[in-house]
């Protein structure tokens, strides 16, 4: 059964036209013009839901009613797609919503193809909701390997879904070599790249199909919005992502398109000071005793790190890592309350580090054998590494290690009472 309205693509000219110039004049000039009435330069927030007609079916403008197209997301949207080098973009009222919206795009009775490494939220999905309007979604943990026997035994699969980096080991995929052999079986590759923003890498130009952000992270980049978008070159996607954009109605707000919107325009910025912390932070963790491991695309040693030249801008390992403590669970407890700048807080990507565990707090919804599978042990830390000084952010991650794996071996050596089980969340 089909359940959306197949019809050929109506546009004959794509909705944003491809931008050249540099990433930074990008951020700020595109989708960013004066307002036409009074000059601001910066656009005004249009909070009006509906908008006036001057007869039956003639708005004065483009804008008809907010669900279906307002001014300051249509810039938003403009915004991104001249980031992500794509003709088209949509915005959603969640990350999640615009991952849903995407799986709900499919017709009911397909299959899709996903990493097993994948952000705890998308993956209740897809383990939870997607059958429920019948897409089956298969697991695999080396998509590069087995995604043509996969596609052989599925002939029904219509999407490929890839993070990469993923969540939160940093394993990345080689999204070429994946989309290659999905359009043999012209099947459409989607990736994940809030890990890495759309400054440090552009899946399009490496053959995904459909590029997807949760926006509350590195693209808004202060904290303080929710929000996700897609972006892609194609008329048909476009087609079909729109209708179900308006017809859901998972959208944001005005005000959060402007907001998120002016964070965009200091992405460059911001992706820029968070890999240099992040690739000083990452030597520090090497070098320390008190560390078993550390997954950082950024690191000569990372077991990927050829992918990581071939897709992220310069070679940059982007602001996200993790590392595995000594000490077990109890020293990666105590690293999250003994650091003194990094929050100990769930999210990424905003000017301020945190750090949180994902076992007990992203990913606690996945069982612990299909977690670990992953690197997901009780020990591993996830550091998004804000603006701040490098040398304050590097000085407070070994201050941490070094207090921890102390007060974590003084706790066993006195029989003292281990730290209370961390309450399982799952946001
Ligand atoms: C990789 C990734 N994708 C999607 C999402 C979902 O985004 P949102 O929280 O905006 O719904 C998240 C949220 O943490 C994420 O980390």
């Amino acid at each position: 059964m089909t359940v959306l309205p197949i019809t050929p693509p109506s546009e004959t000219e794509p909705r944003f036209q491809k931008d050249v110039r540099g990433f930074g004049t990008r951020a700020v000039q595109a989708g960013a013009p004066h307002d036409p009435v009074t000059g601001a330069v910066i656009e005004p927030i249009s909070l009006s839901t509906t908008f006036a007609q001057t007869s039956l079916g003639r708005p004065i403008g483009e804008y008809e009613y907010t669900r279906s197209s307002n001014p300051n997301r249509n810039n938003f949207e403009h915004a991104v797609a001249a980031l992500e080098n794509a003709h088209y973009a949509l915005a959603f009222s969640s990350g999640l919503a615009a991952m849903a919206i995407t799986l709900q795009a499919l017709a009911s009775g397909s299959h899709v193809i996903s990493i097993a490494d994948l952000y705890g939220g998308t993956h209740r999905y897809f383990t939870k909701i997607a059958h429920t309007h019948g897409i089956r979604v298969s697991f695999t943990g080396l998509i590069e390997v087995d995604v043509r026997r996969l596609l052989e035994e599925n002939p029904d699969t219509k999407l490929v879904w890839i993070e990469t980096p993923s969540n939160p080991t940093l394993t990345l995929v080689d999204i070429q070599a994946v989309a290659e052999v999905a359009h043999e079986y012209g099947v459409y590759v989607v990736v994940d790249n809030t890990f890495l923003s759309p400054y440090v890498q552009n899946p399009l130009d490496h053959g995904a199909d459909v590029v997807l952000h949760s926006v509350t992270k590195y693209i808004n980049g202060h904290s303080d919005v929710l929000m996700g978008v897609t972006a892609f070159n194609s008329a048909e996607i476009n087609e079909r992502m729109s209708f179900l954009q308006n017809a859901i109605g998972a959208v944001p707000s005005p005000f959060d398109c402007w907001l998120a919107h002016r964070g965009l325009k200091t992405l460059h910025l911001r992706a820029r000071a968070a890999n240099e912390s992040a690739t000083a932070i990452a030597a520090a963790l090497q070098a320390s005793p008190n560390v078993q491991s550390v997954n950082y695309p950024g690191l000569s040693s990372h077991p990927q790190r050829k992918i990581a030249v071939k897709q992220h801008r310069k070679g940059m390992g982007g602001g996200m890592l993790s590392f595995r403590i000594k000490g077990g669970r109890h020293a990666a407890e105590r690293f999250c309350q003994m650091t003194k700048i990094f929050t100990l807080a769930e999210s990424l990507g905003g000017v301020e580090s945190l750090c949180e565990v994902p076992a007990a707090m992203t990913h606690a919804g996945i069982p612990r054998e299909s977690r670990e599978a992953t690197g997901i042990f009780d020990d591993l830390i996830r550091l998004s590494v804000g603006i701040e000084d490098t040398d304050d952010l590097v000085a407070d991650i070994v201050q941490a290690v070094d207090a921890a794996i102390e007060l974590s071996s003084d706790e066993t050596s006195s029989g003292s009472s281990t730290p209370s089980d961390v309450v399982e969340l799952v946001v």
